[in-house]
């Protein structure tokens, strides 16, 4: 039943004209994972290569996203992986709070017919689209790692792969040891009853 409901949103995704970004998108990314996800996990919106291939997270900050899934113990199958934005913006610019706005009936959607235990935003635009009325003006760097409750469902924002991109040092206490610190939090949070 969920995957007969997520397709029928899949669906409407493709067919949605609801704002701009429909007008220069190659495909629409939905979204893709396990429909029994104990983990979703929301990202901002499709690249130049999610544009091209239809699917979420699949170039290089993607292929990094997967590696820290993989080192907490988690399969990129396992989770179920989209975005805020479902097109994609022109240039990587960031969506507009009206292409956001138009676009949240589907993650909505998305959320009630996964019901994850966990839901992780990555990085500072899905955080704050998602949870904007918990975090009052809390920058990303102060939220990452911490743990929201968003309509009885747990948030725990993390660091966005493409900052870990530009700020690839490993040492402790920096960007990257702190966001392999917070998948390890989530997959503990996963395994508690
Ligand atoms: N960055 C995102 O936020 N989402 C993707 O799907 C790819 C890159
Ligand atoms: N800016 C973002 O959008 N995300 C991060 O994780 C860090 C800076």
């Amino acid at each position: 039943m969920k995957k007969e409901n997520l397709k029928i949103i899949c669906d409407q995704i493709a067919a949605c004209k609801s704002c701009k970004l429909h007008e220069t998108r190659n495909k629409t990314v939905p979204g893709e994972g396990d429909v029994n996800a104990k983990v979703m996990l929301i990202g901002e919106g499709p690249g130049a290569e999610e544009d091209q291939e239809g699917r979420p997270f699949v170039g290089r900050a993607g292929k990094l996203l997967e590696k820290i899934l993989n080192s907490a113990g988690f399969k990129r199958e396992d989770v179920f992986i989209t975005n805020i934005v479902k097109c994609r913006p022109p240039n990587n610019r960031n969506p507009e709070q009206k292409e956001m706005k138009a676009c949240s009936k589907f993650i909505d959607a998305q959320i009630a017919i996964i019901n994850p235990k966990i839901i992780v935003t990555v990085g500072s635009i899905s955080t704050k689209a998602l949870i904007s009325d918990l975090i009052g003006s809390d920058g990303i760097t102060k939220l990452r790692g911490r743990i929201f409750d968003w309509r009885g469902i747990k948030v725990v924002p993390i660091l966005h792969p493409s900052y870990l991109l530009r700020n690839p040092s490993v040492e402790e206490g920096k960007p990257k040891w702190h966001t392999w610190k917070d998948m390890l939090m989530i997959k503990e949070l996963i395994n508690k009853p």
